[in-house]
């Protein structure tokens, strides 16, 4: 199903206190203060804005530009925000983290899905160190709390200097509260309505990009992030409907391999094995995205 939410601005702020407003405040300077990566998001590779178009588009004019390894671009709001499958992505500014990270990795395009899974597993880890939350992936890697969109992300490729580049482009509903569209909290849910308390996003956002620096490391060291990736796969088992290029059938999601494939097993005991697409679950909640 595709929700449209409302158009951007239109929800309310969160200026729960004034404390936190001072705590939340994003800005160059602060996401680099103290985070210790060595190539992620240094002090030289930030962007920052108040507003943009998307932070993917962003970060692939950068990426063009010639720009390094490492470079974040982020944003408090974005005017374009786009999803995957075409959809939309709309949350309301200084509410969500919405941000983009070009990596240059040596690898063949078919090869680099594991990216992803380094990126929704820092997701996944830094929520749970963050706010004591145990949000499970949806495949391919949207985070959910207790069957409801937390995050998305939206993987693309492309090349420069005859180089693939990746760039990754991450949306984590921290404090949205969806009190302009209600009605999307049946499929979407942020930490704050989780946790009925606002939460910080800049320690959030410093924890995530300290893991994806971690991660990403060791995936070049050749250690696959495929293990514990499949592990908090909580699409696998669930009777689903998926939805391709090619038509939509019915299922039970049974595997997914380290390329990143999930594997549908057909009333008939046929297998299916999908890339991309769309898996809705049938039961025991029937889960859509709640940003697009
Ligand atoms: C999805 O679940 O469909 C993926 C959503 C990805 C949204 C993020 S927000 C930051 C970055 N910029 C975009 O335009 N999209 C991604």
């Amino acid at each position: 199903m595709f929700v449209k939410l409302a158009v951007p601005g239109s929800l309310t702020n969160t200026p729960d206190t004034p404390t936190l407003r001072l705590m939340d405040k994003l800005s160059p300077e602060s996401i680099a203060a103290g985070l210790g990566t060595r190539w992620l998001a240094r002090p030289d590779r930030i962007y920052y804005y108040e507003r943009t178009g998307s932070t993917n588009d962003e970060a692939r004019r950068l990426a063009l530009a010639g720009a390094p390894e490492g470079t974040l671009v982020i944003a408090e709001e974005q005017t374009a925000g786009r999803g995957r499958l075409g959809r939309r992505w709309l949350a309301p500014a200084g509410e969500a983290l919405l941000f983009s990270i070009l990596f240059l990795p040596p690898l063949a395009a078919h090869e680099a899905y594991p990216l992803t899974m380094v990126a929704s597993l820092a997701c996944l880890h830094a929520v749970e160190a963050e706010t004591g939350l145990h949000p499970t992936l949806k495949w391919p890697n949207d985070l959910l709390l207790k069957g409801k969109k937390l995050a998305g992300m939206l993987s693309e490729l492309g090349q420069v200097d005859d180089r693939l580049y990746c760039i990754i482009g991450i949306g984590l509903n921290v404090n949205v509260d969806f009190a302009a569209a209600p009605e999307l909290r049946t499929q979407a849910t942020s930490l704050r309505l989780s946790l009925s308390h606002p939460v910080p996003r800049l320690p959030l956002l410093q924890a995530i990009l300290r893991r994806i620096e971690a991660g990403y490391d060791a995936l070049r060291a050749g250690h696959s992030p495929y293990p514990a990736w499949v592990t908090h796969l909580g699409t696998l088992g669930q009777a689903v409907r998926v939805t391709t290029s090619e038509g939509s059938f019915a299922g039970v999601a049974t595997s997914a391999d380290p390329d990143g494939a999930l594997y549908i097993t057909l009333p008939d005991g046929s297998m299916r094995r999908i890339l991309t697409g769309d898996v809705q679950g049938l039961r025991p909640f029937v889960e859509t995205q709640g940003n697009s």
